[in-house]
């Protein structure tokens, strides 16, 4: 008889694939379908987060719902980030979890549910090579690790105490996956990795060498695949030669997430990022002119510990310059196991006046930016069924485009003409 699995997600696009990956394993030796209600679940998953302080509550919160809402005999398991660096404080804070599986063990997952109070949070244990299963949450995409870890240094982030080193993918292995998943039906290829444009720095085997652009190109080859993005780049890697093949490959998307933090050359040094304000822009400039139908989206922190008006100033003026097309902003979030974990916070009435200013400069900004798609035509790859007769899907340049229509048009590619573009979701008819 088949068993069910419950299993929340949250965190990045890494955690989702790993989600994937937990899923394909446990297939390999149990029928197990999946399952929105808990209540109805023999084994509860919760995939965590610990980039900022709130996920770490909410995992509490919601494994204290688990316990409660189980059937008898079900068992909870905590995966993920938050798994690799609380370890077995989490069965002290929640003893009904039945295990603690690490962002980089998750091949364990087989003799993690088998196993009484299994914890594994090894870092530095090597899955670079390690044979998943298949499961792919949607046949019109698929999400390809090309690294795992991250070498970055960056002083407000637990990523590399939870992920471990920085150790790339052979490259025989990701176009081996890449071809599997094309032949599939997935036009469009997502390159993962915490630092993608370094790929190749360090590999597990002997492998010859190669960096991402080249490793671009050979992907690009593959016939079946139509559509290629990544995430996430850094911008100390944006070499002339990344930002051509970027340009004229004709199979990549024209959407670049550039991770600006600050614009404050001073804060950058101090968040150790290896980029200067002018380094950034000129990058993102020199993008903009290249390749003007690009989309930049940004990760930018605000009130990290050292910022003066100043800085901050800095960090409006480089939206200003570059007008992204899509922010993520925080407040910065002192992380444990980090070199800023105990430096002097800026108060948070200030920390909160810095966001809104930034999210409200971004906001009109961006109704600049899609009141000028009002009439364009895009080439839309369609990828949800959305409420009331909708489908959705991405442009190449990644606006997210909606038109009225069925499932045939999922997985194929038409041309949408804009009629009425909001913020979010730009609205359109087939031409
Ligand atoms: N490797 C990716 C980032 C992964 S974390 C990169 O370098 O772009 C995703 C984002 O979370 C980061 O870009 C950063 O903006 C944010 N972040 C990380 N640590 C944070 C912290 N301590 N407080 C607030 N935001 C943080
Ligand atoms: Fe964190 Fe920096 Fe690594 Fe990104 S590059 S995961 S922000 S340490
Ligand atoms: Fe991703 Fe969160 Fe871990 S952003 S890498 S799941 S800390």
């Amino acid at each position: 008889m088949s068993k069910r699995l419950f299993i929340q997600t949250l965190g990045c696009a890494m955690n989702v694939r790993d989600s994937e990956h937990i899923i394909a394993e446990l297939k390999k030796t149990d029928d197990y379908e999946l399952t929105d209600e808990i209540s109805d679940a023999d084994l509860i998953l919760i995939n965590t987060c610990s980039v900022r302080e709130k996920p770490v509550h909410k995992l509490f919160s919601e494994v204290g719902s688990f316990f409660k809402h189980k059937k008898s005999g079900a068992k909870i398991g905590v995966c993920g980030c938050t798994a690799s660096h609380l370890g077995d404080e989490i069965f002290k804070r929640a003893p009904y979890v039945d295990f603690v599986l690490g962002a980089r063990n998750v091949s364990k997952i087989t003799t993690a549910v088998n196993t009484p109070k299994f914890i594994s949070t090894d870092i530095n244990f090597d899955e670079s090579e390690y044979a998943f299963g298949e499961f792919r949450s949607s046949p019109y995409k698929s999400h390809i690790n090309i690294m795992i870890g991250c070498d970055k240094k960056c002083t407000y982030c637990i990523v590399p105490q939870t992920r471990g080193d920085e150790i790339s993918i052979p490259s025989e292995l990701i176009l081996k996956e890449v071809e599997k998943a094309a032949k599939n039906g997935a036009k469009e290829i997502f390159l993962l990795g915490q630092n993608v444009n370094n790929y190749g720095k360090r590999f597990s085997n002997s492998h010859e060498k190669m960096d991402f652009s080249d490793l671009l190109v050979k992907i690009s080859d593959i016939k079946e695949v139509e559509r290629i993005r990544f995430t996430s780049p850094h911008p100390l890697h944006m070499d002339d030669k990344f930002l051509e093949v970027f340009v004229n490959n004709p199979k990549i998307c024209k959407s670049m997430h550039m991770p600006l933090q600050s614009g404050s050359t001073k804060v950058l040094r101090d968040m150790k990022r290896g980029y200067t304000k002018e380094w950034f822009l000129d990058r993102a400039l020199k993008l903009r002119q290249m390749c003007p139908q690009v989309n930049i989206s940004t990760d930018i922190i605000v009130a990290y510990p050292s910022e003066s008006e100043e800085d901050f100033a800095d960090t409006m003026d480089v939206l200003e310059k570059v007008r992204f097309e899509q922010i993520f902003s925080f407040k910065f979030s002192p992380r444990p196991l980090t070199p800023a974990a105990n430096l002097t916070l800026i108060d948070d009435e200030v920390a909160s006046a810095r966001l809104s200013a930034l999210q409200n400069r971004h906001s009109e900004i961006l109704d600049e930016i899609v009141l000028k798609q009002e009439g364009e035509i895009f080439d839309v790859y369609f990828e949800e069924l959305r409420a009331n007769g909708a489908v959705a899907g991405r442009s190449f340049s990644n606006f997210l485009v909606q038109v009225n229509g069925s499932e045939e048009l999922l997985g194929t590619t038409r041309k949408v003409k804009i009629n009425e573009a909001k913020r979010m979701v730009l609205y359109g008819q087939l031409v």
